[in-house]
């Protein structure tokens, strides 16, 4: 095969005419060699100039501390993004209309960050691609079959070309800020494993994930904030209620179905959860344990609560396990008590779910 290595920058022909063996590719400098490799396989470098003839003049110095600024905003977004994940800014999460929100910016904060660290990079390999890589225009042929030694040492010497044109041994600024940002980076898909151990979720004060408004003698309403009671109900009927406390009808976790049975029929319930019904009332987590769509549609007859999402299936007369469709955990059963008010009864909950309610996460007590 003719191969032709030419100098870069003059033209003039450096290797030509013949078949170049293993040893006389071995001599060639990366330069050389990248430009003789390229030619064997076809590639011919029409025009290759480098963007800053003379090293070290104010114009490369200038490119190089604007790549390494937007190296160091990479860094800096992606050590942010793991700050605020570790939990170091407070978050608290608050039902709506109750003391500060500021929650709310948590997840549109850690996505931003991590955003703009993955475009910090991406845009500063760009631009040192643009600005300081020799600008080279390029054509090609294709050919098949596999390369010989020598064409693969050729390559190997076009490898180190492309890093020396990088200029990363002399261009320490860039090294340094685009190593700190792509180590900061390389970092983030772990922060979700270490930044659970230093805060797992709904640990802590206020347990948010494993508790509700719920709590012994909590009044039951309904949306409109009328105390439900047992005459609500006919056989068969099946009502939302909600706990009796200022924004209680908005919690998301608070939704509970408050269910009539039909006469002769039972609950086999959990071990311990046998008394957790009242008469013929049943109480579950509205909310499903597959995704969190409300599972609201009840079918008296088969006694199976429906939700809409994806068709999963609770049997209410197995203690509302799940028998069809994705939800694998039985929705949370509300322990039930009635109160007596000017002689009215009106129902209470006798304590908080035993257990969380809404789908399951990836660790459970
Ligand atoms: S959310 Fe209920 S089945 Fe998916």
């Amino acid at each position: 095969m003719s191969v032709t290595a030419r100098g870069a920058h003059s033209g003039e022909n450096l290797h030509s005419g013949e078949d170049l063996s293993a040893e006389e590719a071995a001599q060639l400098s990366p330069e050389e060699a990248m430009i003789a490799g390229a030619e064997a396989d076809g590639i011919y470098i029409v025009h290759r100039r480098e963007r800053f003839p003379i090293a070290g003049t104010k114009a490369e110095k200038r490119a190089e501390r604007t790549i390494a600024a937007v190296f160091l905003l990479g860094f800096l977004s992606a050590v942010g993004f793991i700050v605020v994940f570790c939990g170091a800014v407070p978050f608290e999460w608050r039902l709506p209309g109750e003391g500060n929100q500021n929650f709310r910016f948590f997840t549109p904060l850690i996505g931003g960050l991590l955003g703009l660290s993955l475009a910090c990079v991406g845009i500063g390999v760009i631009m040192w691609a643009k600005w300081l890589l020799p600008e080279e225009e390029a054509v090609q042929d294709r050919h098949d079959g596999a390369s010989d030694l020598t064409q693969q040492i050729l390559g190997a010497g076009t490898l180190v070309s492309g890093y020396q044109d990088l200029g990363i041994a002399r261009r320490s600024m860039l090294k340094t800020t685009l190593g700190l940002a792509g180590g900061a980076l390389a970092l983030t898909p772990v922060v979700a494993l270490v930044g659970a151990m230093i805060k797992k979720p709904g640990r802590g004060e206020g347990q948010s994930l494993f508790s509700t408004p719920f709590e012994p003698g909590m009044p039951l309403v309904h949306i409109d904030g009328r105390r439900a009671g047992p005459g609500d109900l006919l056989p068969g009927g099946i009502a939302t209620v909600f706990p009796g406390v200022p924004g209680g009808t908005k919690d998301p976790d608070a939704p509970t179905l408050l269910i009539r049975l039909r006469p002769g029929e039972t609950v086999k319930a959990r071990r311990g959860q046998e008394n957790f019904g009242w008469g013929d009332y049943v109480a579950f987590s509205k909310i499903c344990t597959h995704a969190g769509c409300p599972a609201s549609l009840y079918e008296q007859k088969t006694g199976r609560l429906l939700c809409p999402c994806h068709q999963s299936q609770f049997d209410v007369l197995q203690d509302a396990k799940p028998v069809f469709g994705p939800a694998t955990r039985s929705l949370p059963k509300l322990p039930l008590d009635v109160e007596v008010v000017d002689g009215q009864q009106y129902f209470v909950s006798r304590d908080d779910y035993p257990e969380a309610v809404g789908p399951s996460f990836w660790e459970r007590p």
